[in-house]
């Protein structure tokens, strides 16, 4: 048997969040605490270690105002990708060369932050260590604005990109009221398949808001007439209509709304179309059918790195899972990712569980059906429940010259 590794390496992969770095800066910290002399940090996930590319987190993060300003610095501090690895019969050497380079920097210890396609490169690889007889120790630490990962309450990155979700939802209400005339916004939120951001809109709704009109989550079936029907009794009856639409919505066919127009761009290695144009598309057909004026909002990036409104419990549980993966690799663990699970709501309280990296990779968790109100269009009281703890209290960005202050790799 080979001596274990002495280092630990961390990877950021797919999609960002706004605090997506807190994690990093989880498995850091503990790491170091537990006794790994170098964590090494790859650029762009995977695909860079496998071209060499890494940093030693030391020498990147010099002192603790560093390791604070990471934290409440948006997007992937190392970098990300979107790359599937082959499985190892397809592909031997590919292993082969990625777990010489491990051996090459004395690695015992493997973190991926990353949503349910990077939990397939942790699955992959720790079982390519246990076919080979590989000491080293696969952790998988979940992070997605989508939270559609399976086996854990919620993910980080998702609060935070709710809480945006939801104070965005009320400037917009506010705006669509001035005038007192006839408007619709249709805004579009992320989440691709699944509907647990769209629905964050609801949080709009409060003794200071109105609320949004319609939220169309990707969980229902997209009827075009239906929509136009229903936002023309709408916008006969109130001025500034406003709704949230995912990006993931899908006519009864299964084609994605924002397809139907426009050809979409290339797929990613996980045959992932880039959605984008289900508002505008949406909006143009009420201009023309309703002869309203319309906007579209798409939301985009936006609500993925603002980090100038993160949630504290989001940004605290991100560190959380980071440590807990790290001292699990450290206690022997492997093929595992930390989740997340809810012991109340009030007070709120969450804790940290391991759960096999086979059961999460690959799969999408939906919002369930009960969660979604009888005419598709809005969410119910338990879905608002779920929310709401974990868009709470704030963590300040620091400010330098009158904007937060971000740090990045040179
Ligand atoms: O995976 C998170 C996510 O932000 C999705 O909500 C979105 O559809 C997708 O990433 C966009 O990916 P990319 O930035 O690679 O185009």
């Amino acid at each position: 048997m080979e001596k274990m590794g002495r280092n630990a390496i961390v990877g950021q992969s797919g999609g960002p969040t706004a605090v997506i770095n807190s994690s990093l800066v989880g498995v850091f910290q503990a790491a170091k605490s537990r006794g790994a002399q170098h964590v090494y940090g790859m650029r762009y996930g995977v695909k860079g270690l496998l071209e060499e590319q890494v940093v030693d987190l030391s020498d990147t993060l010099r002192d603790n105002l560093d390791i604070e300003i990471l934290k409440r610095t948006p997007a992937s501090y190392l970098g990300s990708c979107r790359y599937k690895l082959p499985v190892p019969a397809e592909d031997p050497a590919l292993y082969e060369k990625l777990f010489g380079i491990l051996k090459k920097l004395d690695v015992g210890y493997f973190f991926y932050i990353g949503g349910n396609d990077s939990m397939d490169t942790i699955s992959k690889l720790s079982d390519y260590a246990c076919m080979t007889g590989s000491d080293i120790k696969f952790m998988g630490v979940p992070k997605t604005i989508d939270n559609d990962l399976m086996n854990t309450d919620h993910t980080p990155g998702y609060g935070s990109a709710a809480k945006y979700i939801g104070a965005i939802m009320k400037e917009i209400t506010r705006d669509s009221l001035v005038y007192g005339t006839r408007n619709v916004t249709i805004v579009e939120v992320m989440g691709r398949n699944a509907g647990w951001l769209t629905g964050a809109a609801a949080l709009a709704k409060a003794e200071d808001c109105e609320g949004v009109d319609m939220i169309c989550l990707p969980e229902v079936a997209f009827d075009i007439d239906h929509f136009i029907e229903r936002l023309d009794v709408l916008q006969r009856a109130k001025a500034g209509v406003v709704i949230a639409v995912s990006e993931g919505v899908r006519v009864h066919d299964g084609r994605y709304v924002c397809e139907l127009t426009e050809e979409l761009g290339p797929v990613d290695a996980f045959g992932h179309k880039t959605l984008t144009g289900a508002a505008r598309f949406l909006a143009n057909k009420a201009v023309r059918e309703l002869g309203c004026k319309a906007r579209a909002i798409e939301l985009s990036t936006l609500q993925r790195c603002s980090s100038h409104m993160a949630s504290r419990v989001d940004i605290t549980e991100a560190f959380q899972v980071g440590g807990a993966a790290a001292k699990a690799a450290f206690e022997g663990h492997s093929g595992e990712m930390v989740g997340l699970r809810r012991l109340s709501n009030d007070p709120y309280q969450c804790t940290t569980e391991l759960h096999d990296i086979h059961t999460i990779a690959n799969f999408e968790k939906k919002v369930p059906g009960e969660w979604i109100t009888p005419d598709g269009v809005g969410v119910t009281q338990e879905f608002l429940a779920y929310m709401r703890p974990l868009i709470q209290a704030e963590l300040t960005p620091i400010y330098v010259d009158g904007l937060p202050r971000h740090i990045y790799i040179k």
